[in-house]
């Protein structure tokens, strides 16, 4: 799996270097020449070392098997980034067994950055380990999230990123879940959310999260799967403080009032 990540990482740089174009697929949801040509080599490699096995790509490869093995890719994680030239992109494949995550890998080119997850071995960057934060408190803590591309006006998370960025140290918008996850696995960030994302953005992340030492649910604590649209990942020790303040900014309590221009002046 690594050395297939590494591989569909080079034909995105080549791609990269290039400053590629690209076409809408959706309403704001973009893809280039180069998501198509990772997801080909991909698949093509997955079939050939797995040829039993089901696989799942962003770009439209469904392949059914009558095993219970499932591959989902995500050929290029941060496509908008990746079109606009900023270098915040990666490769994520996971595998799963009956909805249950058991490995991932993700791939990010531009660093060099390997990270790897197998169920109950553990989880690695570039073949060492890591482990999520000990960080125990929100109002210390620095998280990720992201927008869809899919129906973004009506998408609740713009309150939410207010909110949470007023109550911890920041909010970064990175532009790739999938790297946001391996942030989160890794000790970088202590926490991340986001709506509506898909099994392929999420497969590899949270097994690297769960392999080091996290945890992730859906907002209100109930377990995470494959198909939820929520997706909450901490270090664990933040968790249920993110559950709390989940909770309260649903119910609409205790929310930050936008200041007028006028008051916002008089405070400067
Ligand atoms: C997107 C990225 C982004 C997230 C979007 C995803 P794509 O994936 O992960 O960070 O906010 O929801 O769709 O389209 O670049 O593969
Ligand atoms: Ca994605
Ligand atoms: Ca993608």
């Amino acid at each position: 799996m690594s050395a297939i990540a590494r591989e569909a990482g080079k034909v995105l740089m080549e791609h990269f270097q290039q400053s590629v174009g690209f076409e809408y697929k959706g309403e704001m949801d973009l893809v280039t020449d180069a998501d198509r040509a990772s997801e080909r080599l991909i698949v093509s490699r997955l079939h050939e070392s797995w040829p039993d096995h089901g696989i799942v790509g962003e770009e439209g490869s469904n392949k059914q098997s009558d095993s219970s093995y499932r591959w989902y890719v995500d050929p290029l994680d941060g496509t908008t980034n990746f079109a606009h030239g900023y270098p915040v992109f990666c490769v994520s494949i996971g595998l799963e067994l009956a909805g249950v995550p058991q490995a991932g890998v993700l791939y990010d080119p531009t660093r060099g950055e390997l990270f790897a997850a197998e169920r109950g071995k553990g989880a690695t960057l570039n073949d060492r380990p890591i482990r999520v934060s000990k960080l125990p408190t929100l109002s210390e803590a620095i998280l990720g999230t992201g927008f869809p591309s899919f129906k973004r006006h009506t998408s609740p998370n713009i309150h939410f990123y207010h909110q949470i960025t007023l109550r911890s140290h920041g909010v970064r918008r990175a532009g790739s879940a999938a790297l946001d996850l391996a942030n989160v696995a890794s000790g970088r960030y202590d926490g991340f959310w986001e709506f509506n994302l898909n099994p392929w953005d999420t497969l590899a992340g949270v097994l690297l999260v769960l392999e080091a030492g996290g945890m992730v649910t859906r907002f209100d604590g109930s377990p995470w799967r494959l198909d939820s649209t929520e997706t909450l990942a901490s270090n664990g020790l933040l968790h249920q403080e993110l559950i709390h303040n989940f909770t309260e900014i649903f119910a609409g309590r205790g929310l930050a009032p936008l200041p007028s221009p006028a008051d916002w002046d008089r405070n400067c």
